[in-house]
């Protein structure tokens, strides 16, 4: 499916929201990783340049780095009105405000932007669309999908979500998936048919607490391990 710029929007969170949301701890940071549904996230252009092995695939990469920063201005106001008009609907604990999610945000995009051209020439940025990927099998340790699967469940399918946790599955030994909650803030319906189904092919799922929470009750990140 061609993705239409116009529909999108490409928001990005950081390295430092990247280690939180997916509790990479120091062994975590020493392995192959793809980050899946990457997006706008500076989490390859900061972790890359601190000499971790980072790719990141996205069907948005078909886009130029200018292309994708101007979607991001078009939206961000937009975006941030929403929020401010539910303040309940959101945890000030890692960003301070409305405000300070915006700046945050900004500067993930900058960051982003800074480094597209160059880790897309070096292949660290590739296009890529669930369920499918080109990747050869095991060629990661740790695959990450921050924001994409569980959160869109209204709109992806239990068997679309299974296609491509198997996909990922596929080109690397573990999968971490976060938040686990849907855009309207509920568990994903379709949480416990995945472990259900994983568990009982032989993987190994585990639910972890983690210490990033912007959603309420968005602080689960799935974890699942070929044994
Ligand atoms: C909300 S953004 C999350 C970006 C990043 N993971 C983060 O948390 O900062 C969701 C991303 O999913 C990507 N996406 C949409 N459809 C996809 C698909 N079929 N396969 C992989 N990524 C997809 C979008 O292009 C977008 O970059």
């Amino acid at each position: 499916m061609t993705m239409r710029l116009d529909q999108v929007v490409p928001f990005g969170r950081s390295f430092d929201e990247y280690v939180r949301m997916f509790a990479l701890d120091a062994v975590d940071l020493g392995r192959s990783i793809l980050g899946v549904a990457d997006g706008p996230a500076s989490f390859n252009a900061e972790g890359s340049a601190k000499g971790i092995r980072i790719q990141s695939c996205d069907p948005l990469y078909a886009f130029g780095a200018d292309e994708i920063r101007d979607r991001f201005y078009a939206v961000i106001d937009n975006i941030i009105t929403q929020i401010e008009n539910t303040p309940n609907n959101w945890v000030w604990s890692y960003h301070k405000s409305a405000a300070d999610l915006r700046k945050n945000r900004i500067k993930v995009t900058e960051r982003f932007y800074a480094d597209y051209e160059t880790g897309k020439a070096a292949g660290r940025y590739l296009f890529g669309e669930l369920p499918n990927l080109s990747y050869e099998a095991n060629s990661f340790s740790l695959s990450l999908c921050s924001h994409f699967l569980f959160l869109y469940s209204a709109q992806l399918d239990l068997e679309f979500h299974l296609k491509a946790i198997t996909e990922m599955l596929r080109i690397s030994q573990e999968a971490r998936l976060f938040p686990l909650l849907t855009l309207d803030q509920k568990k994903s319906p379709h949480l416990l048919p995945v472990v259900g189904h994983f568990q009982s092919r032989g993987y190994q799922c585990e639910i972890e607490k983690v210490a990033y929470e912007l959603q309420p009750g968005g602080n689960e990140m799935l974890k699942i391990s070929r044994l």
